[in-house]
């Protein structure tokens, strides 16, 4: 697809890019023309390259940054606004998702969902807003789950997370309108991606809830939604 140039200008911070869906909005906006940066707990290195070979002629900015963090937050967008001058758009989009039954599921288990899932997107948006506000102009975009409407079996910790994920959303786009920041987010349906090592779900299992009542049986790509974002 040609560029549009939508998006030239504007710089664009991407959480959890290093793979998945984050690296497919990367990319995406890198394609539409903006500067983007790439945070994650591990280096978007793949993310860098494929923006690259691809579209780029403006360089990707990698940090490293665990989202549960406020002095790893802050100190991202510190250095994002010392860089460029401006932060116009967040994708909250680092998240994580262990299958695990009711009975198995550990307070340790619980609280590290919501922890990345909430607190994360908590500290990242805490983090922008004063750049955003500054400027009258911010998008927000936060992943939240078609899981919240299904109520999928064994990921009750992250279906809690993700309908917080609503509820944020709603409740911080009233607040901050008026800044000209507008707080968005897609509850998007299973999507075939990589999962980091360690990710405790199998393909198979999650595809058997969610596959069947979907008109079209399939799992989405990243790139079907990257457009969305
Ligand atoms: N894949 C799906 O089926 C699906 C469906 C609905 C919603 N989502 C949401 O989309 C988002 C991305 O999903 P994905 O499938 O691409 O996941 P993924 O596991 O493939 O990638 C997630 C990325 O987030 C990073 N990350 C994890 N914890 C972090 C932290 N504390 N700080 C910074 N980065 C961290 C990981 O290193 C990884 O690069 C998540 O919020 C997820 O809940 C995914």
């Amino acid at each position: 697809m040609e560029s549009t140039g939508l998006h030239k200008g504007r710089v664009v911070l991407v959480t959890g890019a290093a793979i998945g869906n984050g690296q497919a909005f990367a990319a995406e906006f890198a394609r539409e023309g903006a500067q983007v940066v790439l945070a994650d707990l591990i280096e978007a290195t793949e993310t860098r390259d494929r923006v690259l070979a691809h579209f780029g002629t403006l360089e990707p900015l990698l940090l490293q940054v665990d989202v549960t963090s406020e002095p790893a937050t802050k100190e991202m967008a510190y250095i994002v606004k010392e860089k460029f001058g401006r932060i116009d758009i967040l994708i909250n989009n680092a998240g994580v998702y262990d299958e695990e039954p009711f009975d198995l599921l550990t307070l340790e288990a619980w609280k590290k969902v919501l922890d990345v899932n909430l607190t994360g997107l908590f500290l990242a948006t805490k983090a922008v807003l004063p750049a955003m506000k500054q400027q009258q102009f911010g998008r927000i975009v936060n992943l939240s789950s078609d899981t919240i409407w299904l109520g999928t079996p064994y990921l009750v910790h992250y279906v809690t997370s993700k309908m917080g994920v609503v509820g944020f959303t709603r409740a911080l786009a009233t607040e901050v309108g008026k800044y000209g920041i507008t707080v968005n987010a897609i509850t998007l349906g299973l999507t075939a991606t990589q999962r980091p090592p360690g990710t405790k779900l199998t393909q198979g299992n999650i595809l058997s809830h969610l596959l069947p009542p979907q008109a079209i049986e399939r799992a989405e790509t990243p790139e079907d939604i990257a457009r969305i974002v």
